[in-house]
């Protein structure tokens, strides 16, 4: 009798974890969705702007944005500079494309993780 409580207890409590997890509301990242990022306008073709130092947008052909983190998949720094159509960490000089976010020069040797933009009225948001 005792072991049968404790299986539904448990079952209970499993089902009340998994309701929880469905009705939870948005988490941080989807929290951030719609953020602010940048005006169009301030971003430069054939560059890029880190923003809040935590994501790079970059303007690889007239028109066309790209946004990654800014978080080097190295060892983790945050990238400081955008220039030479590449985004560039400063701890040990790996360097990223603006267009894909790929590595151009290491020593990391994963992409930057790109993030999901919209633009809309000369304005740059998280999608
Ligand atoms: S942390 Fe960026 S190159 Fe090492």
């Amino acid at each position: 009798m005792e072991s049968r409580r404790k299986f539904v207890f448990r079952g209970l409590a499993g089902g009340f974890a998994a309701a929880l997890t469905l009705v939870r509301p948005a988490g941080a990242t989807e929290a951030a969705q719609g953020i602010f990022l940048a005006k169009t306008s301030s971003i430069p073709v054939g560059g890029g702007k880190i923003i809040k130092k935590k994501y790079v947008v970059t303007q690889p052909k007239k028109g066309v944005f790209r946004c990654f983190t800014a978080k080097c998949t190295h060892q983790g720094c945050t990238v400081a500079s955008v220039s030479g159509r590449t985004i560039n960490c400063p701890c040990h000089g790996s360097k990223f494309s603006i267009s894909d976010g790929r590595v151009v020069s290491g020593p990391a040797e994963r992409a930057l993780p790109k993030k999901k933009i919209s633009v809309k009225k000369g304005s740059i948001r998280l999608a």
